[in-house]
């Protein structure tokens, strides 16, 4: 049975108030979490310092983490933010013999990109697979990057811009037949699809907590494959980072026998307060439903768009989108200023309106940004 998702909008006030569709950039707060900032807080006034509990909240996020992506808690770090993953994970590898090659999609986000060319003066080579003419990345420009020299693939699950999903399985095939890694940003599907480490057989999973996992900013993961997490060494490091967190020890640098090993300083306890929270809920729904919920309602959502005259960029195909729907449009910062006024929350990147889905949307939802969509195409659709 599907869960009720008429019942869980009412866990989000903004739901009464706005056509809440900028999940992709930041989620609708929850009762829940608010609860959780609020705990916090009176935690402070009432108790002061409680570390035993603190560290308990980034713990229990460590656990929940690895619940939701069919990982072991000793495969997650977590950290402040997708960028400082990638970079504790750029700071174990070695570029300096002959397998130094970075493959990089045309569809990272900046920050899975940037990383790797930082590493350039340590002798990375980053190689960008390009777009074909359909605006899709097809496995065969996949197959033409990978080879004997390719250390790692770096790469988004779903498009930032453009909401498209990758082939996730046949890249990781690709790299596979020639020894390289995977890493997957899953930071744009991670809690609106469902996502399973081990069936995807990536290395490396990065993510964070502010968009379709309800939480907040500054706290998100990075997924370690278990014998990494062991034999990697990061030269990023600090005491949180350390095998005993205890021991103070200003002799050596002991790494935690675990993804823990890619953290370095006090943990984010608010955030923590927070994510829990959020995991808490997403996992109590299900992502499996989740997932279905999503694609339902951008189908339903780009389809009407097309009777209406404009045209999605976002592929039609299920197994190729996530939870964004992008339109271009002549101004799409106007456009998502107009919405905003009717009440309608979007986002916009490069030429493209985003129109985020999550669980918490229904089909009313998409009829008012339809509506609105109607009555704005005239000032705003493409020249
Ligand atoms: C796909 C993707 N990767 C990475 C990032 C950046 O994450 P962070 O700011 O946590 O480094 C974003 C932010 O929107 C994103 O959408």
């Amino acid at each position: 049975m599907e869960p009720d998702f008429q019942a869980l909008r009412k866990e989000f006030p903004v739901l009464g108030r706005k056509t809440y569709l900028n999940s992709g950039s930041y989620c609708a707060l929850a009762n829940d979490v608010k609860a959780a900032f609020e705990a916090y807080m009176d935690d402070r006034l009432l108790v002061g310092a409680n570390w035993d509990v603190w560290i308990g909240k980034n713990e229990s996020v460590r656990s929940l983490t690895a619940t939701l992506l069919n990982a072991s808690p000793d495969e997650i770090a977590v950290t402040a933010s997708v960028s400082a993953g990638i970079n504790s994970l750029a700071s174990a590898l070695d570029f300096a013999g002959p397998r130094n090659k970075v493959v990089v999609s045309d569809f990272e986000f900046p920050t899975n990109a940037q990383i790797w060319h930082a590493q350039e003066p340590r002798g990375a080579r980053v190689v960008h697979v390009p777009r074909a003419g359909d605006g899709y990345i097809p496995l065969e420009h996949f197959a033409e990057a990978i080879d004997e020299r390719t250390q790692l693939v770096a790469i988004t699950h779903v498009c930032f811009r453009n909401g498209a999903k990758l082939d996730i399985p046949g890249i990781v095939r690709l790299a596979r037949a020639k020894g390289a890694r995977v890493l997957l940003d899953c930071y744009q599907s991670v809690g609106s699809l469902h996502i399973d480490v081990r069936a995807l057989d990536v290395d490396f999973a990065a993510g964070g907590m502010l968009k379709y996992l309800l939480g907040t900013a500054g706290i998100g993961f990075l997924y370690v494959r278990d014998s990494l997490a062991r034999s990697l060494v990061p030269t990023n490091s600090g005491w949180f980072a350390q095998a005993d967190i205890g021991a103070m020890d200003i002799t050596a640098n002991r790494p935690a026998p675990s993804a823990r090993r890619f953290e370095a300083g006090t943990p984010a306890v608010v955030n923590a307060y927070a994510a829990e929270a959020g995991l808490k809920l997403l996992l109590s729904v299900g992502t499996p439903a989740i997932e279905r919920r999503n694609l339902a309602l951008t189908q339903h959502c780009m389809q009407s768009l097309e009777e209406i005259g404009w045209r999605s960029v976002t592929p039609p195909q299920d197994e190729r989108r996530g939870a964004t729907v992008a339109v271009p449009s002549r101004d799409s910062g106007g456009l998502s200023k107009e919405l905003m006024k009717r009440g309608i929350v979007t986002s916009h990147r490069d030429d493209n309106l985003r129109a985020s889905f999550h669980f918490y949307n229904n089909e009313d939802d998409v009829g008012s940004f339809l509506a609105a969509m109607k009555q704005l195409r005239g000032s705003f659709s493409p020249g």
